[in-house]
């Protein structure tokens, strides 16, 4: 019997999300509007969140933000009284707005405290090992897996993609140092690529604010030594891909953000 192809029912293509150009785009003058001050922040503020951050987070020890964008996440842990915190993102545009935001709250009293930016990419941290006592990531990994047809059935290019991002986070946490995901991910579909035997840490779940729950995941490091790359336990290897043309459609999911990549989340699991 001819295998039927399902129709695209989207026109949103959830991939660009991963792409460096398009967060460049977007963040460029001319992208979307970010004005001089102005910072886009995914997920909700930093009183929110704040509540479900572990409470043993060091406050004097050293931060790492990934995939900031233009967040206000890592000047409202200075200001909160974190010590170190440094902001990282593959996009210069993401940095160049947040860096041109932070000067312009630097201009206005009291003279908030700025963070450290580095311009790199979470999958390939030029980092030296066990350099950081907490590392956090709000969307960035949502980024990553944007496009994704099926969230039940991640397909293994995206679990790579996703696992180069965790083995760097894993090398640069100290031991018993904290990885703070932040996302829209329940957490079926999201714990599975996060408690991995390969790491070895212990997931915790969160979830914080009122109309819309947002995910927290915990993961600290155990003692041992991060992943090699011959250290290689994923069970998924003989999965096979998830790009089988019998895969039902994308279902649009309502969410009054604006933001496609909520919309590129196939519910077809669902039906
Ligand atoms: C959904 S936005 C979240 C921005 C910010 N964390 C926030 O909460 O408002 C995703 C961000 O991740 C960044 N990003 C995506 N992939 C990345 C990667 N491989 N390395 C570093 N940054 C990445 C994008 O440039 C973008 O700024």
């Amino acid at each position: 019997m001819r295998k039927r192809k399902w129709p695209e029912l989207t026109t949103t293509d959830g991939a660009r999300y991963r792409e460096r150009s398009y967060w460049d785009e977007r963040y460029s003058a001319g992208g979307e509007a970010v004005e001089e001050g102005e910072q886009r922040e995914w997920f909700g503020a930093y009183t929110a969140l704040k509540e479900a951050l572990p409470e043993d987070l060091d406050r004097s020890g050293a931060i790492l933000e990934l995939g900031c964008g233009s967040s206000r996440l890592s000047s409202d842990l200075l200001a909160d009284g974190f010590a170190c915190v440094t902001a990282a993102d593959f996009s210069p545009a993401c940095l160049a707005a947040a860096s041109a935001a932070a000067a312009a709250a630097a201009r206005r009293p009291p003279a908030a405290p700025r963070p450290l930016w580095l311009a790199l990419d979470a999958r390939r941290l030029p980092l030296r090992a066990a350099l950081f006592d907490a590392v956090v990531e709000k969307g960035m990994l949502d980024a990553l897996l944007a496009g994704e047809r099926d969230p039940w059935r991640v397909s293994k290019a995206a679990r790579r993609q996703v696992g180069l991002v965790l083995d760097e986070v894993s090398r640069v946490l100290r031991p018993g140092g904290h990885f703070v995901s932040v996302t829209f991910a329940h957490p079926h579909v999201r714990s599975p690529l996060y408690a991995r035997r390969r790491y070895g840490w212990r997931v915790r779940h969160r979830t914080y604010g009122e109309a819309f729950h947002y995910h927290v995941y915990v993961m600290t490091r155990g003692d041992g030594e991060p992943p090699r790359d011959d250290d290689d336990d994923d069970d998924d290897d003989d999965e096979d891909e998830d790009d089988d043309d019998d895969a039902a459609p994308p279902v649009m999911l309502e969410y009054d953000e604006r933001e496609d990549f909520l919309n590129a989340i196939d519910l077809s699991t669902f039906l």
